[in-house]
């Protein structure tokens, strides 16, 4: 089991530790990072996110928000949806309504991936992922950049929108680094 702290860039960082058991370690931080992804990006993004906090020492588990039936074991929780005409993915939705009485405040992310081309001035979260995001008291869902691939899109309306749009504004530092937060909050926390 890692639990040995890592060193990156020259600098050594704090492992991802358990939030219990004071300064003693008695385990590693169990995070679940969930997402609903159409057409694979966002899937991409989470297991990024899912590298970046095994990296720091946290036990991770990457898998799609509908095959997840139980957080109970979990430590923290990641939740990611791309957006579609405004709207989280399906699955997203149904996994915080099914999961919503065993999420915890302070081990709750959220994260929104859609936006494409120009990256725009202030990145706000969708209405619904914010909403979502205060119900479970949660920080409002950081917003990353998206891809969208015209041999990937199947429907009509996607494959419209890739004609034009076609692109990927995914920001892999961005997205390390964020995770990088998660994990450090995780280590701040420990009672
Ligand atoms: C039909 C369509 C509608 C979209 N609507 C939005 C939107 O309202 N807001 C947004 O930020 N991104 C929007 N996007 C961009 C997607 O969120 C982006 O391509 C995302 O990375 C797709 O994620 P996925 O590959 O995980 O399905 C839209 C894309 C398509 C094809």
């Amino acid at each position: 089991m890692n639990t040995g702290s890592l060193v990156t860039g020259g600098g050594e960082q704090q492992p991802c530790r358990s939030p219990v058991g004071g300064a003693t370690v008695v385990g590693m931080t169990r995070v679940l990072v969930a997402f609903a992804s159409k057409m694979g990006s966002t899937k991409e993004i989470a297991e990024a996110i899912g590298d970046r906090l095994t990296e720091r020492g946290c036990a991770a588990e990457v898998r799609s928000a509908e095959t997840v039936d139980s957080v109970d074991g979990y430590d923290a929780i990641v939740l990611g949806s791309a957006v579609y005409a405004t709207r989280w993915r399906r699955e997203a939705i149904q996994f915080l309504r099914r999961h919503r009485d065993r999420l915890t405040a302070g081990r709750t992310w959220l994260f929104e991936s859609g936006w494409l081309g120009q990256r725009p001035s202030a990145l706000v979260a969708s209405p619904g992922g914010r909403r979502r995001a205060n119900k479970v008291g949660a920080p409002a869902p950081v917003v990353f950049g998206g891809r969208l691939d015209l041999d990937l899109a199947t429907g009509r309306m996607d494959r419209m929108l890739a004609k034009r749009m076609a692109g990927d504004a995914r920001d892999w530092d961005e997205i390390k680094s964020w995770a990088d937060q998660v994990a450090d909050t995780l280590v701040t926390r420990r009672t």
